[in-house]
């Protein structure tokens, strides 16, 4: 899995630290016709703490052509794609050019969704430069938008030529960032490995830890073994989904709201719990281990003072009704059966999802 291989297109070439820059510039040496012809897709914050990082490993990318867009989730929806295109025109980018997203979940989100409609489809890198876009966003070939707020709703499958790991752009990543993704790691456990959530949740130490770089590392293993299995989502890959219908609901849900939105992990963390007792109520979640969740991700996430804010249950319902898991009109979750074992493809009436916000 960590030579890179032409064959694997439809796969990940994942590579760690200074082999992954090795790999890059032998890349760029000998498949990129130029190296102006390379195109460094950076938001703002990523520009002044992680580029200069990425030219001090490889100086030829410095004439390289730099897009640089405002961060956060709310640059995640077509108008910056039509931005982002319009820059790569007027720098003359053809078929053969190649982008390199450097930056969190969005960045590799749109960045890659940009790449894959491009000229009907042009290469593209990904670097992550956060803990979340490392273990998942920019693992999997997911990327895409946002329409308005319905999340992701406009994307494409499209793999990156390589993916490259470097646990030093997280040296500068804020705390509530590198918590928000740990709520993904958390989610790999859950979903597919007991031992890898115990290990985990009792860790809180701080992400200079090397333990770190291991979980990390781990924590990748498992997305790439359930998207290798299943690359286009037609069955297992959904159980990644954990977590998710809600927890994508409260993301858009909160949007609007100016000092109350939740970073994307956070979302997720707050779904994982809610989802957790509807897996209690109806898909043989033993309560204990309903309880352990709770109590583990209440504590990390501050669930309790964001839960108790006044929820719109209705709306909350009809943002989920929009989700693209469903079929026709049944509202398709992902339930743990235990901790380390998920199913999908569960179908939840309504009244339980309501009932669940009064539950917790
Ligand atoms: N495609 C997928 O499979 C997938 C999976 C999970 C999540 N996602 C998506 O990922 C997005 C969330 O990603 P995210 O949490 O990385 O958010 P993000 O990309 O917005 O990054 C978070 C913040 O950290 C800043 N930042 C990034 N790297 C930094 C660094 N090294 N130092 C300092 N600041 C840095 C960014 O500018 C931003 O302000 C969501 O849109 C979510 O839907 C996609
Ligand atoms: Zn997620």
């Amino acid at each position: 899995m960590f030579f890179y291989d032409e064959k694997k297109k439809k796969k990940n070439n994942i590579f760690f630290n200074e082999e992954g820059y090795k790999i890059l510039e032998n890349y760029l040496l000998h498949k990129v016709d130029s190296i102006k012809n390379t195109f460094i897709l950076v938001d703002k914050n990523t520009y002044q703490h992680c580029l200069p990082l990425l030219f001090s490993y490889l100086k030829i990318l410095e004439i390289s052509n730099i897009i640089k867009i405002e961060s956060g989730e709310k640059e995640k929806n077509i108008y910056t794609c039509i931005k982002i295109w319009k820059n790569l025109e007027e720098l003359r980018a053809n078929r053969n050019s190649l982008i390199i997203n450097l930056g969190g979940g969005v960045i590799t989100d749109i960045g890659g969704f940009v790449a894959s409609v491009f000229k009907r489809g042009i290469r593209f890198i990904n670097i992550p430069t956060t803990l979340l876009g490392m273990v998942d966003a920019s693992v999997g070939s997911k990327t895409g938008v946002n329409l308005e707020k319905i999340k992701n709703e406009i994307g494409s499958f499209h793999f990156p030529e390589i993916l490259i790991i470097d646990h030093n752009f997280l040296s500068t990543l804020p705390d509530r960032e590198f918590i928000s993704g740990k709520s993904e790691m958390l989610k790999h456990g859950l979903i597919s490995d007991e031992n890898f959530w115990v290990d985990l949740k009792k860790d809180l130490s701080n992400k200079n830890d090397n333990k770190w770089k291991n979980f990390i590392h781990k924590s990748i293993l498992i997305k790439n073994k359930i998207v290798e299995k299943d690359p286009f989502e037609k069955g297992l890959r959904k159980i990644l989904n954990f977590g998710h219908t809600i927890g994508h609901a409260l993301e858009s849900y909160f949007m609007d709201f100016k000092n109350k939105k939740l970073l994307h992990g956070v979302a997720v963390a707050m779904g994982m719990v809610y989802e957790s007792w509807i897996s209690y109520k109806i898909n043989g979640l033993p309560m204990k281990h309903y309880e352990e969740i709770k109590f583990v991700l209440s504590n990390l996430y501050n669930i309790h003072k964001i839960s108790s804010l006044e929820l719109e249950v209705e709306k909350i319902l009809s943002i989920i009704e929009h989700d693209k898991k469903n079929d026709r009109n049944k509202i398709n979750f992902s339930l743990l059966r235990k901790i380390g074992i998920c199913s999908y493809n569960c179908h939840v009436p309504n009244l339980l999802i309501k009932d669940c916000f009064s539950n917790i």
